[in-house]
């Protein structure tokens, strides 16, 4: 059978469109992730005056406005579900040094802010933020200086902000994390001329007063390929193997993938390949056991957007599965702890809350119940891959949620499933 492909990278066409805007001269980004938080990105960018094309074109071509050319929006800047949008585009809009204030739906208005402000307004900007800490956010507009930051949460998006606010304002920054999280913006940064210092946890930026256009091949999203490797871990997948062409393994995202080959689920690398400074490879997935398995609190910035997943392949596993330092999957699109462990129980399956986790006792029983997503995608598409296995019935409430990151995802899951 033909290798399949999943939808395109979201933290990498973020970040695209994000730095093809803020170039200097032509960029051209392909295979662009076509959903709802990516088109929020886009939309946030147009606000600034930047010409970004409608996403539906096999290669975008975008004119960068280079590091001084953003201007100040007229209107709310709308994250609608999207905290990469948010938190990305606050270090860009800080950096600007113009007003803007930052809207999104109600999921995303009541996440956590202050994580990207406290480093900002060590630089030197003006946030206001309500008392929950969410959004509005406001920023106003004044110049910054740099910063060197010890962040206390490990947070790509944090990180991201610090970089592209210090780039933007063109003032040194450097960032120490508690532990690796994904590198995609050092990485796309490098390869348009930016000298970034990395050491071990740390990152420093150099200002260089101007990003050179370049362009991106995006990968497929792993954290998208993660719920195909799912079904086909529970025997759900049409002769019990897939092949999932393109697909990006940058090290720090493919947690869920060594998680999953811990409890049985045979994996393996084709076709390993560079693409414009991200790893791909073909994922050869085949059918084995399934038991339980224990993540660490170290694993779990490698696996973050994957629990939920991993969670219900927990749920077909022989024996336990736990998941401790986890906390931050209570401020993501949900509470995922909750929904996902209340979610479980909606299935009569044995699992279990814990402050910054959860444990899943698995079991071959017939599954029947109904989802509540609290309108995220993640939710919606783990307990569909649970659904897609036979004789199972697990109707969601909010089906199309997954449009945040997987548009297609009900008939993509049904052409792969067993019939
Ligand atoms: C992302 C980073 C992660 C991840 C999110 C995307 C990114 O969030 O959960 O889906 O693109 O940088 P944090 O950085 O808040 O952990």
């Amino acid at each position: 059978m033909a290798p399949l492909r999943v939808p395109g990278d979201k933290s990498i066409s973020h970040r695209a469109l994000m730095l093809a805007a803020l170039g200097r001269g032509t960029s051209r980004v392909r295979g662009i992730l076509q959903s709802a938080d990516v088109h929020s990105t886009a939309a946030v960018l147009r606000a600034m005056g930047v010409s970004i094309p409608a996403l539906d074109v096999p290669e975008l071509v975008i004119e960068g406005v280079g590091l001084r050319g953003l201007r100040a929006p007229s209107v709310p800047l709308d994250c609608g579900n999207s905290g990469t949008t948010a938190r990305l585009m606050a270090g860009v809009v800080a950096g600007a040094g113009v007003d803007a204030t930052f809207v999104g739906d109600d999921s995303l208005s009541r996440r956590p802010m202050r994580r990207v402000a406290k480093p900002l307004e060590a630089m030197g900007a003006r946030i206001t933020l309500p008392e929950h800490g969410g959004l509005p956010m406001q920023i106003a507009g004044g110049p910054l200086q740099g910063v060197t930051w010890y962040s206390d949460v490990a947070s790509a998006q944090v990180k991201s902000a610090i970089l592209l606010a210090g780039l933007v304002a063109d003032v040194p920054v450097e960032v120490h994390e508690p532990a690796a999280t994904r590198d995609h913006t050092e990485r796309m940064l490098q390869a348009r001329g930016v000298q970034l210092h990395v050491d071990g946890l740390s990152v420093a930026l150099n200002p260089r007063a101007r990003l050179d256009a370049g362009d991106v091949d995006v990968p497929g999203d792993p954290s998208s390929a993660a719920f195909l490797a799912g079904l086909v871990a529970i025997g759900a997948a049409a002769g019990d193997e897939l092949r999932i062409a393109n697909v990006g393994t940058n090290p720090a995202r493919l947690g869920a993938f060594r998680v999953l080959r811990r409890m049985g689920l045979q994996i393996a690398f084709e076709d390993e390949a560079l693409q414009g400074g991200e790893p791909v490879a073909t994922l050869h997935l085949r059918r084995g056991g399934l038991v339980g398995t224990t993540i660490t609190p170290d694993e779990v910035p490698s696996l973050i957007d994957e629990l939920p997943l991993l969670a219900i392949v927990a749920a077909r596993a022989e024996g336990e599965t736990r998941v401790t330092g986890a906390a931050e999957l209570r401020v993501k699109e949900s509470d995922r702890i909750r929904a996902i462990v209340n979610g479980l129980r909606a299935l009569d399956v044995d699992a279990e809350e814990l402050p910054d986790g959860f444990v899943v006792r698995g079991g071959t029983q017939r599954l029947m119940g109904h989802i509540e997503t609290q309108g995220d995608h993640r939710i919606a598409m783990a307990f569909g891959v649970l659904g897609a296995e036979r004789h199972n019935v697990v109707p969601v409430d909010d089906p199309f949620c997954c449009a945040v990151s997987w548009p297609s995802f009900w008939d993509d899951l049904k052409s792969v499933k067993k019939p």
